[in-house]
């Protein structure tokens, strides 16, 4: 029996990640180490708790001392890392929180993991999953391929760019397994709502405004959830240590004609007249430093390892809005912060 140790499983993508390596692999144990700050909640996975496959592990990555403890523990033939502070607006009010998830935390799992392995590094694989930011920001034209030089622009992507180089230092340095792959921005279930989709589904919901950043000309390319886990899965089977993988949905929006698309698909599911949830637009002050334009060339995944996206955006939208408009609890309790008290009581000797 293989054991992997997903790091931020609790979280947006690394709950999906968790639910479909779960379930399509019984025969690997899965460690989700989550550190569950306000991002990570475990009524994500609600569905897969019980699977005898699955084990959740309390762990900050940025305790070292933990972090050997728990590979110790569970000695795990492969790791796929997405524990991260992930949201860019927090990285600009807060810098060096991100340095220490992401810059500390993942040196701390790379030192596990050569530790644990240095005998043999046969059949053993570090898997860090990164994003398209660290490559800057593009003009109107042209993509990011995996050989588009780093240029990362926020706190945020600079601790992401940080943490890349150091999986490839350690792959270079001490010949570590690894692999690295940068997507897009994903979209889909369980995405906290401080992110543009889910946050603008939650105040269309209560009739508040939506706050769009500057004019609106920003442009992102949105990949469903899903297909990201999907090419992870894929990219952790058949990938080839040392390589970068680019991941997109090929799927450019403006954020303004997006917010549309999203009030028109809210309007419908809510029995609203036409125009109603578009009249919440709000222009506001732009994010400093904010990146004009992200784009993925997918092309080397397509062609080397056979994926692409399934979920067109018109479904995918569809189903985001149906997921967050049927989970009004999950919705209510993440925006309260209700959730944080149970695990404060559950969890208050760690
Ligand atoms: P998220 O913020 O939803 O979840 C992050 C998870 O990491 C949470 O469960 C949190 O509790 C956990 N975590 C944070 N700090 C930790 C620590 N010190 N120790 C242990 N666990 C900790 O993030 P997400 O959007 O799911 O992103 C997951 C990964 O994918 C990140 O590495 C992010 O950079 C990358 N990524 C995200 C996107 C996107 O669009 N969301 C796109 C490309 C890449
Ligand atoms: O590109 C991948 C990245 O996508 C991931 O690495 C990050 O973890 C993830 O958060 C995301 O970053 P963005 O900054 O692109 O996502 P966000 O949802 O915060 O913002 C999307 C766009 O919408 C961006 O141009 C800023 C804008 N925006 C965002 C918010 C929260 C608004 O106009 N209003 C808002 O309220």
């Amino acid at each position: 029996m293989k054991t992997i140790i997903i790091t931020g499983g609790a979280g947006f993508i690394g709950s999906h990640v968790v639910r479909r390596f779960v379930k399509n692999y019984p025969n690997y144990r899965i460690v989700n180490l989550d550190k569950l700050t306000y991002a990570g909640n475990l009524k994500n996975l609600k569905d897969i708790e019980n699977f005898p496959n699955y084990i959740f592990e309390k762990a900050d990555i940025v305790e070292e001392e933990m972090i050997f403890s728990v590979f110790k523990k569970y000695n795990p033939d492969g790791i796929i890392h997405l524990a991260a502070e992930s949201h860019v607006d927090r990285s600009i009010s807060n810098p060096k929180e991100f340095i220490l998830t992401n810059i500390v935390g993942t040196v701390n799992l790379l030192n596990a993991a050569k530790f644990l392995w240095q005998d043999n590094y046969n059949g053993k694989l570090f898997y860090h999953i990164s994003t398209d930011e660290v490559y800057g920001s593009l003009g109107e034209d042209g993509y990011f391929t995996e050989e588009t030089p780093y240029d990362p622009r926020s706190p945020y992507s600079a601790s992401k760019a940080g943490s890349d180089h150091l999986v490839r230092a350690y792959n270079h340095t001490y010949g570590l397994p690894a692999i690295i792959s940068n997507c897009s921005n994903n979209y889909g279930p369980n995405q906290f709502p401080e992110k543009l989709i889910p946050l603008a589904i939650n105040n269309i919901k209560s009739m508040k405004p939506i706050p769009v950043y500057g004019k609106g000309e920003n442009i992102r390319d949105w990949l469903y959830v899903e297909d990201h886990a999907a090419a992870i899965d894929l990219i952790f089977h058949q990938g080839k240590s040392g390589e970068t993988y680019n991941i997109g949905g090929n799927n450019e929006w403006k954020n303004i004609d997006l917010i549309h698309k999203l009030c028109e698909v809210m309007d419908k599911k809510l029995n609203r007249a036409r125009g109603k949830s578009a009249s919440l637009i709000t222009f506001v002050k732009d994010r400093a430093g904010h990146d004009l334009r992200y784009a993925i060339d997918s092309s080397k995944i397509m062609k080397e390892l056979g994926w692409k996206p399934t979920v067109n955006f018109e479904q995918g939208l569809e189903k985001t809005v149906d997921w967050y408009l049927l989970n009004e609890e999950w919705l209510n309790e993440v925006v309260s912060g209700e959730y944080r008290k149970y695990y404060e009581l559950m969890y208050k000797n760690r």
